[in-house]
């Protein structure tokens, strides 16, 4: 049987910037203000621009959408994420992050899921749950492959980032991989780590929990996440959990990187590429499954 071949892109942080005189020092104005001052010149989205030719050289079965598509989730930073994605040339699987849930009103009215609602056949007794209404959905990618997507993202406060696995979506997650096939092989994907970093207020609350779960579940073989810009490839089976994947910021104009993974039944094959002005591949890595 043919690889599965996914892309696993994140954190676009397309920005619209909008001044609200009624709303000076709201978290949006903060988060614009933070733009301008400290993040504007180092994200571009000349990297997305150049992605769809670059694709549609590959066989891609799925493109994974990592979260913090925009910044301070406008309607209009909305509108520029998905009309990018329109273009890429293979069916998506998309997640929030912090920036899409930004203020509780967006996440209230879920401003998300309005512009990125996976496309599903609801064919499995695990197609009862959805993203949008419990925070977590599962994906068929092949007779054997299957995706779990979580939505962690709640809004936050002024200063703070962090996502929260809840009591309630643990308890979802432990019945969706109740309902998948005993010899299912899963990949888990959020855009928060499960590990704690070294800035606390960039955490997943109850991340130890999750982490506790993936030492459980062995069915589930590789974590894939965004949200810390940092790219990474950890093979952390020995350890008793799985290969850990941060595609990093795909829009960051010195360091920008996605991931082209390539799995079948034995092996993990991840294609790092990198943005210098254009994509190239950077690093090629092979990992055997051994959970
Ligand atoms: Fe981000
Ligand atoms: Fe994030």
């Amino acid at each position: 049987m043919a690889p599965l071949r996914l892309v696993q892109i994140s954190d676009f942080h397309c920005t619209k910037i909008t001044w609200n005189p009624f709303r000076l020092f709201s978290k949006r104005f903060l988060g614009n203000l933070n733009w301008l001052l400290f993040r504007k010149n180092r994200f571009s989205l000349e990297p997305l621009n150049a992605l769809p030719k670059l694709l549609k050289s590959f066989q891609i079965d799925r493109i994974l959408l990592g979260g913090d598509l925009t910044t301070t989730s406008l309607k209009e930073e909305f509108s520029l994420a998905a009309s990018l994605v329109k273009k890429l040339p293979a069916p998506w699987i998309a997640i929030p992050g912090n920036h899409d849930q930004y203020t509780r009103l967006a996440e209230r009215q879920k401003h998300f899921y309005r512009y990125f609602t996976n496309k599903r056949t609801i064919q499995h007794k695990a197609d009862f749950f959805t993203l949008k209404d419990h925070g977590i959905e599962a994906h068929r990618l092949s007779p054997h492959w299957w995706i779990i997507a979580l939505d962690t993202a709640p809004a936050t406060n002024l200063y703070s980032s962090t996502g929260l696995f809840s009591e309630k979506q643990e308890a979802f997650l432990e019945e969706v991989c109740s309902l998948l096939p005993m010899d299912a092989s899963i990949l888990l994907f959020n855009h928060y780590p499960f590990f704690q970093n070294d800035i606390p207020r960039h955490n997943l609350i109850r991340g130890p929990v999750l982490e506790n779960f993936l030492r459980k579940e062995r069915r589930i073989k590789a974590y894939l996440h965004g949200h810390s810009h940092r790219h990474t490839i950890a093979n952390l089976q020995p350890s008793g959990l799985p290969v850990i994947l941060d595609s990093g910021c795909s829009t960051d104009r010195e360091h920008g990187s996605f991931n082209v993974l390539e799995i079948d039944d034995q092996k993990l094959t991840i294609d790092v590429y990198r943005w210098n002005g254009q994509w190239s591949l950077s690093r090629k890595e092979e990992i055997q499954w051994t959970r």
